[in-house]
């Protein structure tokens, strides 16, 4: 019997993205699958339910009918738990950070979640990897949304009613996001700075023609986790940094923030003194908004003006681009289902040994499994129940 994959509308507030593309349809129904997708699903990345269908999907009236039976449901953010189909997989992102009461809802309900912000950033996972391809889009879209609310040009304009200085752009986090806020800064023409904890940024910000700006100390050398994050720095670490950064913001033109820690709150670069030492005109755009801001001043979907400053936070960034981040995003899951679907059989087979699938499984059978999201490790558990058999042993024994 071939597998049914339900897709619904998104229903979040901010949410244009879809987690189908009429290419990734095509795709899984030449693999024997029935894509059943909700009407008006694609309508905010511009897919219509007419290309939809066109690419072989079936569009039916509500998420009810297109979730009813289904073995997987294919979501960009957590759907409505209750309509979810007992034993179905749910892959999407799932915010697990935020959302620890959801994943109890989920498991619940008997749904094997599957969280893809929580891919490891491995060779082999890179095709799966939606935190990158969603801030490469974040990045790119941070740039133009300064430059929409900046007053000058970018680039240097040397015209016989004088020259036009190019603007200066300082990103703050290179990391996916900040590595094309850092190219397409430069493709506008603007004199582009950056900075990051980690040492290992300094080469690709320098690669990219921007100048690279930190506190290189022991610290730094151990800032990076095995798995290529930031961690927390210390207050003395901070105390330098901010120093260095005063310095540098002044001169500044544009501020683009994009630097987060994974599970905890965004850090806090931009101080309001150093809002108040920017030239009227300046603009922030705070691509951390969301996880608390890097800019202390910065509103999740406001742009707020202090002295002259425009900050802007808007929500959702990719969404904002929403059929290229739709389209990535659902090659991204296409991809991801190679690991899930028998591409021979066209039936469901996961390895639930394997790394990526470890990585990203919140729940599985009907408990929260992910040892860092309110799941016992399997190891952990066998240790558990070992420690358990040992005590009852001595219990008895004594
Ligand atoms: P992220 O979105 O977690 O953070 C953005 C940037 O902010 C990072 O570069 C981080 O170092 C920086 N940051 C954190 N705290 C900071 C502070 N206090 N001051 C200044 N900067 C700060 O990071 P993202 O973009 O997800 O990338 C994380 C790492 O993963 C990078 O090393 C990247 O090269 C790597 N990566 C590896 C991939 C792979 O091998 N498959 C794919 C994508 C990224």
């Amino acid at each position: 019997m071939s597998l049914t994959i339900a897709v619904v509308k998104e229903r979040g507030a901010h949410e244009r993205r879809v987690a189908v593309s009429p290419e990734t349809v095509k795709k899984l129904v030449a693999m024997g699958c029935v894509v059943r997708i909700e009407a008006g699903a694609g309508e905010g990345a511009s897919f219509t339910d007419h290309l939809f269908a066109e690419a072989g999907g079936t569009i039916v009236d509500d998420a009810a009918q297109a979730c009813k039976g289904a073995q997987i449901v294919l979501a960009v953010q957590t759907p409505d738990i209750e309509i979810l189909p007992k034993g179905a997989l749910l892959i999407g992102m799932l915010a697990p950070y935020q959302n620890t009461d959801r994943i109890q809802a989920l498991a619940a309900q008997g749904v094997d979640a599957f969280s893809m912000e929580l891919v490891p950033r491995i060779t082999r996972a890179q095709a799966m990897d939606v935190l990158s391809s969603q801030s490469n889009l974040a990045g790119y879209k941070s740039v133009l949304d300064a430059a929409e609310h900046f007053t000058r040009a970018f680039p240097m304009m040397m015209t016989a009613a004088g020259t036009i200085p190019p603007a200066r752009v300082f990103v703050m986090g290179a990391g996916v996001a900040g590595l094309q806020a850092i190219a397409t800064a430069r493709r506008l023409g603007a004199i582009v700075s950056a900075t990051d904890v980690r040492l290992a940024a300094k080469e690709q910000v320098q690669s990219l023609g921007a100048t690279f700006v930190m506190v290189e100390d022991e610290e730094t050398r151990q800032a990076e986790t095995s798995g290529g994050y930031a961690k927390e720095m210390s207050e003395a670490y901070k105390a330098k940094q901010a120093a260095l950064i005063e310095e540098t913001i002044r001169k500044q033109d544009i501020v683009i923030t994009t630097a987060l820690i994974p599970g905890r709150p965004a850090p806090k670069l931009v101080t309001e003194a150093m809002v108040k030492s920017m030239k009227p005109g300046s603009v922030i755009v705070d691509l951390a908004v969301e996880q608390g801001g890097n800019c202390v001043l910065s509103k999740p979907g406001k742009t707020v003006e202090v002295g002259g400053v425009k900050i802007i936070g808007h929500r959702n960034v990719p969404g904002r681009l929403a059929t290229d981040a739709s389209a990535l995003y659902a090659k991204n899951l296409l991809n991801f289902l190679g690991l899930v679907v028998d591409k021979k059989t066209g039936d469901l087979a996961i390895n639930w040994d394997d790394e990526i699938i470890k990585a990203v499984t919140l729940t599985r059978g009907g408990v929260a499994v992910h040892p860092q999201f309110g799941g016992a490790s399997p190891e952990k558990s066998d240790e558990k129940t070992s420690e358990k058999s040992e005590k009852s042993e001595k219990k008895a024994a004594s």
